[in-house]
């Protein structure tokens, strides 16, 4: 579905610059620096596709990909970045209302949490945006692979539990590395299956 076909579209910054709701999307959403930008580069196999770096902040724009012929991947900015400028945080807030709102193509959110932290409140804030929103979400963690296996269980029944309170939320959890690649054919299957 992915591999070799995945192309950066456009970045977008309002409403008006969305593309045509022709293909069936799914959108990335998560803390600033939790890994999604490098879930997007692991999902579709091309390293520089989706910007990634150790800046928090640094995906400033909703970024459209197309992958393969009948879907977009997106990548949303960064929520909960504690220095940047109020007034470009409620810009952002905004744009994201609205978009999770009225995109009518918009199957699913992956909404990625950091298997290290697990939830915290602004994600519950994002979790409530979508219930409102009725857009389903389905939880991530991400960089499974800085968890030793004797600590997941705490976090995941931590996850569970935050699901539980989310009309929303799809029960089942993904945890993810984008470094080592655990989950990423799980995530694949699950988008290319979404009609
Ligand atoms: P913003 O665009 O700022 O919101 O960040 P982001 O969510 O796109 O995060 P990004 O993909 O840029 O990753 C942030 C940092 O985490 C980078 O240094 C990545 O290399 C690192 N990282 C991402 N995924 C993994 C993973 O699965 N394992 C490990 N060990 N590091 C990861
Ligand atoms: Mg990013």
């Amino acid at each position: 579905l992915f591999a070799g076909e995945t192309e950066f579209l456009k970045g977008v910054v309002a409403m008006d610059g969305l593309p045509p709701d022709d293909r069936i999307e799914v959108c990335f959403a998560g803390r600033s620096n939790v890994g999604k930008s490098s879930l997007i580069n692991a999902l579709t196999g091309r390293k520089g596709l989706a910007r990634a770096s150790n800046t928090p902040g640094r995906t400033q724009e909703i970024n459209f990909f197309t992958a393969g012929e009948e879907h977009y991947l997106v990548d949303l900015p960064g929520y909960g970045f504690a220095n940047a400028p109020v007034a470009v945080v409620q810009k952002w807030q905004a744009l994201l209302k609205q978009y999770l709102s009225g995109r009518t193509n918009l199957r699913r959110a992956f909404v990625l949490i950091d298997h290290r932290h697990g939830v915290k409140s602004v994600d519950e804030e994002i979790m409530t945006l979508l219930d409102k929103s009725a857009v389903t979400f389905q939880c991530v963690l991400t960089k499974a692979d800085k968890v030793k296996a004797t600590d997941r269980e705490k976090v995941l029944a931590q996850v569970r539990k935050a699901l539980s309170k989310h009309p929303a939320a799809f029960p089942e959890i993904v945890v993810t590395s984008s470094e080592k690649g655990d989950g990423l054919e799980t995530l694949r299957t699950i988008i290319a299956t979404l009609v």
